[in-house]
């Protein structure tokens, strides 16, 4: 299955895209994710890309592009993947579909978790993320056993730096502005589902598995 997940910063894309990926046993490859790793690392491509994370702006289309079409050509690939973060603009839209088309493949379909932006801005700020291995929590939705520590790994939970409250508003404006009309982008191509993520997070999974034929 070659499955994006579309919506809001804070819809859910990546606790959905990683359930979804363990459950399909393909790679959940979030640019987000790809581009913090980076700048801790202090990698070429981390220096590039820090002022834009810290600023909730997007990062430049040349730079995404590169990197997600790179990673979509290894193996591990071979039996689908989940895009969490990506695209995010219609030319990063257009990039992919060039690429896939070349590799004679298609999208599965585009999950859109839709909600609304006042749940988001409490949702992100309230978010914790383990530094070992990235498992997300929620002081009050999802709050992990031991305060501070990640169930999974038990590495320390931090903020992110672009989840503070002025910055989380700079982020769901720049997605109305250039990440909202993929929506139609989609629609249009009719492969767009669309997913209330306002509801509990083993409900909205199960409706996803559900509308991919792997409902239980
Ligand atoms: P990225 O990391 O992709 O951030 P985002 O899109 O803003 O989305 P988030 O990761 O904040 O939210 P999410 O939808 O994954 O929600 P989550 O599952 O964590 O991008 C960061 C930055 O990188 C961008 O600003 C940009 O600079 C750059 N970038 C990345 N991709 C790019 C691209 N393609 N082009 C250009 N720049 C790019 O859930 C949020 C919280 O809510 C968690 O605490 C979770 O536990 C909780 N939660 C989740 N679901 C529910 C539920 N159903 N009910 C209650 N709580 C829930
Ligand atoms: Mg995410
Ligand atoms: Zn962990």
């Amino acid at each position: 299955m070659r499955l994006i997940m579309l919506g809001p910063p804070g819809a859910g894309k990546g606790t959905q895209g990683g359930m979804l990926a363990r459950a399909l046993e393909v790679p959940h490859i979030a640019t987000g994710d790809i581009f913090r790793q980076a700048v801790r690392e202090e990698t070429e491509l981390g220096r590039r890309a820090k002022s834009y994370l810290e600023q909730g702006e997007l990062v430049p289309d040349e730079i995404v592009v590169g990197i997600v079409l790179e990673r979509l050509q290894k193996p591990d690939c071979g039996k689908g993947f989940i895009l969490d973060g990506f695209p995010r603009t219609v030319q990063q839209a257009e990039a992919l579909e060039e690429f896939l088309q070349k590799e004679g493949k298609a999208l599965t379909g585009v999950i859109l978790l839709d909600v609304d932006p006042e749940v988001l801005v409490e949702r992100l700020t309230g978010r914790r993320v383990c530094r070992q291995c990235g498992a997300t929590y929620h002081v009050r939705n999802m709050p992990p056993r031991e305060e501070g520590r990640c169930d999974e790994c038990g590495g320390e939970l931090y903020q992110r730096e672009d989840d503070r409250e002025e910055t989380v508003r700079h982020r769901l404006d720049v997605h109305e502005r250039q990440t909202r009309p993929l929506r139609d982008y989609y629609e249009k191509q009719d492969l767009l589902h669309v997913f209330d993520a306002a509801q509990p997070i083993e409900d909205v999974f199960a409706a996803i598995m559900e509308q991919l034929g792997r409902g239980r």
